[in-house]
């Protein structure tokens, strides 16, 4: 038996309640924070792309900031620089920004919205050796919009190419007062990302410099925060007296897509686990912040990965799909993991002895983005449960579905009618899709460009925490283990992937 019960309560029912009573319903004291950012729209900003002919700025960039434009999201004046090393016109620049929005973006690319978009986008060299043309672009994109708008750059580039960038914007005089958003993976082990971190603080502060992680900018990761800290519900059980084990599970049924110049040099520990996985841990895994502002907020997340135990390579599975050899690309013999799950442990008084199981893959039997936790058993059996109703040894679980637009179950036994007391699986669930307007959720990437024009850190890596994370992989990364084969459509490598989460189980809604 699963039952589901749907939330109805709506925004829009809190958006009517009048001013008193919405005082009433948020009647704890609050704090400063992101929660209390005054406009909807950043100040003015020139925001200047590099990689702007690259699949980044056509899937996410592109698309993304016309959104922002058509929901009325962006400053009222920007320009937006696209900036490559291959030579494009403003005309031929605005062409490849209509194809990319019409292929990926949410809404058509036409009329006014799209008029006054195309208005603002040009083009300008990023060739270390021409600088001019950049600084040009730049001194007329500030001359247009008037006064002295924000400047933002975006490093949308292969990681190879962050440093120079950086350094070529330290030389052209172009860092001074702006911001700068890097890319991911932020570095590929503890001494890159360490001399990544040099080179951004030789020319901007920790204050101008955004890590991103498009994870964190997911409305179902931020909601995280708000289910643990904002109910009294769930936060008294939210630890190791409570809580037997956590998963958090993104396989993919994607293979490496024609990406194997980035993903052969990269794998899936580093494109995934680092960059996405332990950030996502930091959620759920932190203590309460003292108010959500991106000081309290970070501190809290560098905390969690202090106390990370360095990762034993007995704790790790990597796998490689059949087939990937044969992908354009790839380097003949390669030993370049796309799969990887590791047990991770938090030595602090709340975790202590709780595993983490981080899994993540390409090429696998379903696409999912999940974060379970499974509770103690109650001390005592009373009830007579079917094997059928807690499948796979299935305890009481929280999953945090964070693909878009996301949910929130509950799974428990309850009684079945009858005269009998007999259990079964029970379920609630809250779907953001049901329960809010979800079609005004921005995506992650839309989230995270908008908060980095209003200059909030709150959602991207500081530069401790990132080193930190690469301090507790290297003896992964140092000593990793053999990859070991599994078919494509498969779940990876079985045998030792279920070895590792023993005594418990991988669970993913849906599949048994
Ligand atoms: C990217 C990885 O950062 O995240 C990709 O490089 C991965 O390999 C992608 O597929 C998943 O993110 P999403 O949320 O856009 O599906």
């Amino acid at each position: 038996m699963s039952t589901t019960i749907v939330t109805t309560k709506t925004a829009d029912s809190f958006r009517a309640a009048p001013a008193r009573r919405r005082a009433a319903l948020t009647s704890a004291p609050s704090r400063p924070g992101r929660a209390h950012r005054p406009a909807p729209r950043p100040d003015n900003h020139v925001i200047v792309m590099f990689g702007a002919t690259g699949d980044l700025a056509r899937r996410k960039l592109l698309p993304g900031l016309f959104r922002l434009a058509d929901a009325g999201l962006m400053p009222d004046r920007y320009q937006i620089i696209g900036a490559s090393r291959r030579h494009m016109t403003d005309d031929q620049f605005r062409e490849h920004a209509r194809q990319a929005i019409t292929e990926f973006g949410a809404g058509e690319p036409a009329g006014e919205a799209w008029q006054a978009f195309a208005r603002r986008l040009s083009f300008a060299s990023a060739d270390p050796a021409r600088t001019l043309s950049l600084v040009e672009a730049v001194a007329a994109a500030e001359r247009q919009i008037g006064g002295t708008p924000g400047r933002l750059f975006h490093l949308a580039v292969p990681p190879a190419a962050f440093e120079p960038t950086v350094t070529m914007l330290g030389s052209a005089g172009l860092a001074r007062g702006s911001a700068v958003i890097v890319e991911k993976p932020f570095g590929t082990d503890l001494a890159s990302a360490r001399a990544l971190n040099t080179t951004l603080h030789a020319h901007f502060a920790e204050s101008q410099v955004f890590r991103i992680d498009h994870f964190l900018g997911k409305e179902s990761v931020d909601n995280i925060l708000a289910f643990r800290f904002a109910n009294g519900l769930f936060e008294p059980v939210w630890n190791r007296k409570h809580i037997a084990y956590v998963q958090i599970d993104v396989p993919e049924t994607l293979s490496i897509e024609g990406r194997a110049d980035f993903y052969d040099h990269t794998g899936a520990y580093r494109d995934m686990i680092v960059t996405h996985l332990f950030q996502v841990l930091g959620f759920v895994a932190m203590e309460p912040p003292t108010s959500l502002d991106a000081r309290h907020l970070r501190d809290e997340t560098a905390k969690v990965f202090d106390a990370l135990k360095p990762i034993d390579p007995a704790h790790m599975v990597r796998g490689q799909y059949t087939g990937y050899h044969g992908e354009p690309g790839v380097a003949p013999g390669s030993s370049t993991e796309t799969l990887a799950a590791v047990r991770a442990e938090i030595d602090n008084w709340r975790w202590a002895g709780v595993p983490f199981f981080l899994r993540s893959g390409k090429s696998l039997a379903a696409s999912r983005q999940v974060v379970t936790l499974g509770f103690h058993e109650p001390p005592l059996r009373m009830f007579p449960v079917r094997r059928a109703d807690t499948p796979n040894g299935r305890r009481n679980e929280v999953t945090i579905d964070f693909a878009d637009p996301g949910s929130l179950t509950a799974s428990f036994l309850a009684k079945e009618p009858g005269a009998q007391m007999r259990l079964g699986a029970a379920e609630m669930t809250f779907r953001y899709g049901d329960a809010f307007r979800a079609a005004h959720g921005l995506d992650g990437y839309e989230r995270l460009l908008l908060d980095a024009m209003h200059g909030d850190q709150s959602l991207f890596t500081r530069a401790d925490a990132v080193e930190r994370l690469w301090e507790v992989s290297a003896p992964l990364l140092d000593n990793p283990p053999p990859v070991q084969p599994y078919a494509p459509g498969s779940w990876g490598p079985e045998p030792s992937l279920d070895h590792l989460a023993a005594p418990y189980h991988w669970h993913l809604p849906g599949v048994s």
